[in-house]
């Protein structure tokens, strides 16, 4: 069974005058603990894809299903309660609160649940990242490959069945990205995680087990499908 999936999914921008389909007419489906990286070109559609299937974004036509359950039955305040529990995300742009340290930022989504902090759990987040001397200091005191640490770990904090991830090693250089691209991999399998990853980056995409190709909003390859 797939953990999450859409069928006929459209997402469509007003642009002026013009209707622009971003994602048109996907049907796809991702299974736990898979690792699936979505490339293309720029303006292809990729985070449009990604943001809808997460419930970022509602679509223009078309079901997303996530565990059997579709996600338009939802209303707003349970999809984001859903998003918080079950979804990880990890941005391009880190987006951490520059007022919190790096062990604040990391516990924030279990706060927001006013849920209790597994400590445990997040000890063996933070020893995996390789972040334990990092947790006092604010985001402007740390690297960018640091600091997408911390998101990694703060995404990995409400112990997600997804991780949703747009261009991760995109503001990174050559060797962080790796280190960080090799870590997403990592707690992906520790932990079972669904790794949807969104990169133009084809040296990146070709760390996943799967490789999906968008272009114009459609899927034009899935190297799921090609049988050698
Ligand atoms: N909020 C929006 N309003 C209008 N058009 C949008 C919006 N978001 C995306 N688009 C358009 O939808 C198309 C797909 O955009 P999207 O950001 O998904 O592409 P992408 O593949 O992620 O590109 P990149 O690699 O540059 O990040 C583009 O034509 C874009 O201009
Ligand atoms: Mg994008």
């Amino acid at each position: 069974m797939n953990i999450i999936e859409c069928k006929d999914l459209t997402k469509e921008y007003l642009s002026g005058e013009n209707i622009v389909k971003a994602v048109d007419n996907v049907t796809v489906g991702f299974e736990q603990g898979e690792f699936c990286a979505v490339t293309g070109p720029s303006g292809s559609g990729k985070s449009t894809l990604l943001h809808v299937l997460s419930s970022l974004e509602n679509p223009t036509s078309g079901t997303v299903t996530y565990n059997g359950e579709v996600m338009s039955n939802y209303n707003d305040n349970q999809l984001s309660i859903l998003r918080r529990r079950r979804f990880g995300f990890v941005f391009q742009a880190y987006n951490l609160v520059q007022e919190l340290t790096g062990y604040e930022n990391i516990v924030l989504p279990v706060m927001l649940d006013r849920k209790k902090v597994d400590e445990k759990y997040i000890k063996r987040v933070i020893d995996m990242l390789g972040i334990e001397d990092r947790l006092e200091h604010l985001p402007s005191a740390l690297s960018g490959g640091q600091q997408q640490r911390i998101a990694i770990a703060r995404a990995l904090a409400n112990k997600p069945s997804i991780l949703f991830a747009d261009e991760p090693t995109g503001n990174l250089d050559g060797k962080s990205g790796r280190e960080v691209l090799s870590l997403l991999k990592y707690v992906g399998k520790e932990f079972g995680i669904t790794l949807i990853l969104v990169t133009h980056d084809l040296h990146v995409a070709e760390q996943a087990e799967r490789i999906i190709t968008i272009e114009d909003g459609r899927i034009v390859r899935d190297s799921k499908d090609i049988h050698i």
